[in-house]
C-alpha cells in the first residue's frame, strides 16, 4: 500500500524482517490478536498514555485512547498503546515537578526502543504535558498532542468554584474565621466533579493551550471538556491525522521552530497563562535546540494584553471558555501579533487553522481594544537578588504592590514558614515582604508550588488579601497574588536569596523589572563566606536529579537530557 520508493518505515526494522528476529517481533504482537497484514509496512502509531488512578485528571484516557485507535485504524495505521509514568499533581510528594524529567526519560526511551513511526501523546494533568513533549521531542518522530480536557465547572451550593483557586480562597476564609470546617469539607466533592484536568486557567489548561498555540495539537484541543463527546471526536481525528503525518514525515522539529515558541509565548499572555509555562517551554525548546531565553517571555509576551476572563485572575471557567470559542477565538483576536505562517500538525498554517474563528461570548474572551487586563504576560525581574532572573505575573498581582520597598520577613524552609506564620507574635505586617528559601529545583528538591505563601492571619483579619512574596519556588497556575517566583540562582545553589536576613530591605519594581536586596556588597560577601550548602540526597533518582538539574531560568531540565538522540533504531535484542 505504500510506495516502494519511500524510505523504509522505522517500524519495518522490526516487522519487515525475515527469520528468527522477524518471528520474535511479530509473533508476540500476534498474541494480542493482530492479523499478519498489520505488519505490512503501514504506519505504526504509539499512543503514549498517562492514565493512572493516582492521576484522576487523566482518568478518561483509557476511553480517549480507544477513540484515537478508531482514527488510526480508519486511516490505515496500526496503533500500539503504551503506558508511561503518570504524574498526578495533587498526590505526588514532595512535588510532581521532581519527576517531570524522569517521566520525560521514560517517554523518550519507550518511543525510541519500540517499533513506532509516529506518536500520539495523551496529556492532561500539569506535568504530564511537558514531560511527554520533552521526551517525544528528543526522539523527533511525527507526533501529535492530545490533551484530556478540563473537568466540568466546579459548583458549590450554586456558586462556581474553580480548581485550586477555590480551595485557596476558601482556606483563607477558614483561617480568617469566615467559613466553617464542615462547609470547607463539603466543598471538596463540589470542586472536582468529573474526570478532567483543573478547569481554571491553571497550569494544565495553560499547557493544553500552549500545545495548541505551538501547532502541536488540532484546533480546539485546549478547552473541550474532558467528558464532552466532542473531546472523543477530537481524539478520533487526531488518530486519523497522525497516520497522515507519518506519510508526510511531518516530524516534531518541523513544527516546533522558534516561531512556534514565539507564538505560544504571546498566546500565554493573551490567556493570562501560568508562570509554570515559562519553565516547561524553556525545557521543551532545549530538547530541540531552539534558542529560547527567559527574556523572550518578557520581550514577546508583555506587549499583549490578557483577553481571557478566567480564574484565577478572572471570573469564568474552562467550560465557559470552550463555549465562548476557546483558543482559536483568542488566537484569531490577537492574530496581528502572531506569525500566521507557522506550520501545524494539521499540515496547514496556524493562520489557516484559526481563520474566522468565532467568539460567542465577549465577556469571556475580550477584544484587543477592550482587554480583560492591560498588564499581561510574564515580567522577568533582575537585580542582585536574582542575577539570572525571577518572574512575576503582573495580571495576578495587586497594582499597588508592583513598586514597593519593604522589610524582609525570612523563612528558611516551607516547614519553618508553616511553623511560624499563624503565630500572632510574628513580627510582620502588610508592608513587609515574605521571603522563602530552599524551595528551588535542588533545594526542595523539585521546585515545589509553594511560592504563594498564605498570608499571616493577623493581616488577613484586617481584610488585606495580598502581600509581596519572593521565593525560588514555583506557584500553582491556579494561584494569584503579588508573588515573585523562580528566583535564580536558587538559595540551595548559593544564590543571593540564601543570604537574605530578617529586617533587610528589598525593593521590587515590576515596571522597572528590578529586584534588589538593599544590603552592601561587602556585607553580602561576608554572609556568603559563612553560608553552608544544605545536605544533598545520596541515592537514587533524587541524587541523579540534584546532581544534574539546571536552574529555573534554563527550564530546570537535567543537563544530560538537553538536546535529543533522534529516532535511530538500536541493535537487536535477541
Ligand atoms: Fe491535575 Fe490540576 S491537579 S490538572
Ligand atoms: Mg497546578
Amino acid at each position: 500500500m505504500e510506495s516502494a520508493k519511500k524510505p523504509k518505515r522505522r517500524s519495518q526494522e522490526w516487522f519487515g524482517r525475515e527469520g528468527k528476529l522477524g518471528f520474535y517481533y511479530r509473533s508476540w504482537l500476534k498474541s494480542a490478536g493482530n492479523p499478519h497484514d498489520m505488519f505490512d509496512g503501514r504506519p505504526v502509531i504509539g499512543i503514549c498514555n498517562t492514565w493512572s488512578e493516582t492521576t484522576p485528571c487523566n482518568g478518561s484516557f483509557r476511553e480517549l485512547a480507544e477513540h484515537v485507535k478508531r482514527g488510526i485504524y480508519e486511516a490505515g495505521g496500526f496503533p500500539l498503546e503504551f503506558p508511561v509514568m503518570s504524574l498526578g499533581e495533587t498526590q505526588m510528594r514532595p512535588t510532581a515537578m521532581l519527576f517531570r524529567n524522569l517521566a520525560s526519560m521514560d517517554v523518550e526511551e519507550s518511543i525510541r526502543a519500540n517499533p513506532m513511526d509516529g506518536v500520539v501523546l495523551l496529556m492532561g494533568c500539569d506535568k504530564t504535558t511537558p514531560a511527554l513533549m520533552m521526551g517525544a521531542a528528543s526522539v523527533d518522530l511525527p507526533t501529535i498532542g492530545l490533551s484530556g480536557g478540563p473537568s466540568l465547572s466546579g459548583n458549590w451550593r450554586g456558586r462556581p468554584v474553580g480548581s485550586g483557586t477555590g480551595v485557596i480562597q476558601m482556606s483563607e476564609m477558614v483561617r480568617a474565621g469566615e467559613l466553617s470546617q464542615a462547609d470547607f469539607t463539603e466543598a471538596e466533592a463540589c470542586m472536582q466533579r468529573s474526570k478532567g484536568s483543573c478547569m481554571t486557567m491553571g497550569t494544565a489548561s495553560t499547557m493544553a493551550s500552549m500545545i495548541e498555540a505551538l501547532g502541536m495539537a488540532l484546533p480546539e484541543n485546549a478547552a473541550i471538556p474532558a467528558v464532552d463527546a466532542r473531546r472523543y471526536r477530537l481524539a478520533q481525528l487526531a488518530g486519523r491525522r497522525i497516520v497522515e503525518m507519518v506519510r508526510e514525515d511531518l516530524t516534531m522539529s518541523k513544527i516546533l521552530t522558534r516561531t512556534a515558541f514565539e507564538n505560544a509565548i504571546k498566546v500565554n499572555a493573551a490567556i493570562g497563562g501560568s508562570t509554570n509555562a515559562v519553565i516547561h517551554l524553556l525545557a521543551i525548546a532545549g530538547r530541540l535546540g531552539v534558542d529560547l531565553k527567559l527574556e523572550d517571555w518578557d520581550r514577546l509576551g508583555s506587549k499583549l494584553p490578557c483577553l481571557v476572563n478566567l480564574k484565577p485572575s478572572g471570573q469564568y471557567l474552562m467550560e465557559d471558555f470552550y463555549y465562548a470559542g476557546g483558543l482559536p477565538a483568542v488566537m484569531n483576536e490577537v492574530s496581528e501579533h502572531l506569525d500566521l505562517s507557522a506550520l501545524t500538525v494539521t499540515g496547514k498554517t496556524l493562520g489557516e487553522n484559526i481563520a474566522d474563528a468565532p467568539c460567542w461570548n465577549r465577556d469571556v474572551i475580550r477584544t484587543l481594544d477592550e482587554p480583560f487586563k492591560k498588564e499581561a504576560g510574564i515580567a522577568v525581574l533582575r537585580g542582585n537578588l536574582a542575577p539570572d532572573g525571577a518572574v512575576i505575573k503582573p495580571s495576578a498581582a495587586s497594582p499597588n504592590l508592583l513598586q514597593h520597598r519593604g522589610r524582609a520577613v525570612v523563612f528558611e524552609t516551607i516547614e519553618d514558614f508553616r511553623a511560624r506564620i499563624d503565630d500572632d507574635a510574628l513580627d510582620i505586617d502588610e508592608t513587609c515582604i515574605m521571603v522563602l528559601k530552599n524551595c528551588g529545583p535542588r533545594g526542595y528538591p523539585g521546585m515545589a508550588e509553594v511560592g504563594n505563601m498564605p498570608l499571616p492571619p493577623k493581616v488577613l483579619k484586617k481584610g488585606i488579601t495580598d502581600m509581596i512574596r519572593i521565593s525560588d519556588a514555583r506557584m500553582s497556575g491556579t494561584a494569584y497574588g503579588t508573588v515573585v517566583l523562580h528566583v535564580s540562582p536558587e538559595a540551595a545553589a548559593g544564590g543571593t536569596l540564601a543570604l537574605v536576613q530578617n529586617g533587610d530591605m528589598i525593593e521590587l519594581d515590576v515596571p522597572g523589572r528590578k529586584l534588589h536586596l538593599d544590603v552592601a556588597d561587602d556585607e553580602l560577601a561576608r554572609r556568603r563566606a559563612a553560608w553552608k550548602a544544605p545536605e544533598a540526597p545520596k541515592r537514587g533518582w533524587y541524587k541523579l536529579y540534584v546532581d544534574h538539574v539546571q536552574q529555573a531560568h534554563l527550564g530546570a531540565d537535567l543537563d544530560i537530557l538537553v538536546g535529543g538522540s533522534g529516532g535511530d533504531v538500536e541493535r537487536h535484542s535477541h
